[in-house]
């Protein structure tokens, strides 16, 4: 565990002709939960990790709600402008190229929020179970960046509907989007992780 511009995180090195992968976790979770997620869908990349600092009832997320699907809208772009720094600084730091994030639920929306305000901090994104992190973003060049949306037929919590309107969102600033529906809930399952991979071996070198 390290910690670097107040992120506790963990970083792990691989191979450096792979874009690297920024982990993002979902409510409740820390910086180890989405490694072996990672390491399923690519296995030799590099991985930066950090731990979402804000804290909901001691369940650690990337951002305040005022309710479940209702953003704190301040702390959105406050938080996404703090990730964003550490990803500037954990570049140079070890020396990686901008990452591809790969979030779940709060992380996918803290990655989204990212995508929208700084967007040159992120190669690429994966966003499990996503929704618009914002109701009015200004408009933002996202030319060609390449996103995967996956979400659950059944999630009570993110709908695909919702996730859809984050997908046109991104598709109208320009950015490659893959939006997919797969037979789950809120929680992931083995096709989230084979359209990740598919997905992930088309933009990595092999
Ligand atoms: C969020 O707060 O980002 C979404 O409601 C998903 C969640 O973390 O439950």
């Amino acid at each position: 565990m390290i910690e670097t511009t107040g992120f506790i995180h963990r970083f792990e090195k691989g191979r450096p002709e792979e874009p690297p992968l920024l982990l993002l976790h979902g409510t409740g979770g820390d910086e180890n939960d989405l490694i072996p997620l990672a390491r399923m869908i690519a296995p030799a990349a590099t991985l930066l990790s950090p731990r979402g600092k804000v804290l909901e009832n001691g369940m650690p997320r990337f951002f305040r709600r005022l309710a479940e699907g209702v953003f704190d809208e301040d702390d959105v772009r406050r938080r996404a402008n703090e990730l964003a720094d550490f990803v500037t600084d954990a570049r140079a730091r070890y020396g990686i190229e901008s990452p591809i994030a790969l979030g779940y639920s709060n992380g996918a929306n803290i990655a989204a929020a990212v995508l929208l305000l700084r967007p040159s901090e992120l190669a690429g994104a994966i966003l499990l179970r996503a929704m618009p992190p914002l109701p009015h973003p200004q408009p933002v060049k996202l030319d060609g960046i390449p996103v995967l949306i996956v979400s659950g037929a059944h999630d009570p919590i993110i709908r695909p509907e919702s996730a859809a309107k984050l997908a046109s969102l991104l598709e109208r600033h320009g950015a490659v989007v893959e939006h997919r529906v797969v037979p789950a809930g809120h929680e992931l399952s083995q096709a989230d992780v084979t359209l990740a991979q598919s997905w992930w071996n088309k933009q990595a070198p092999q």
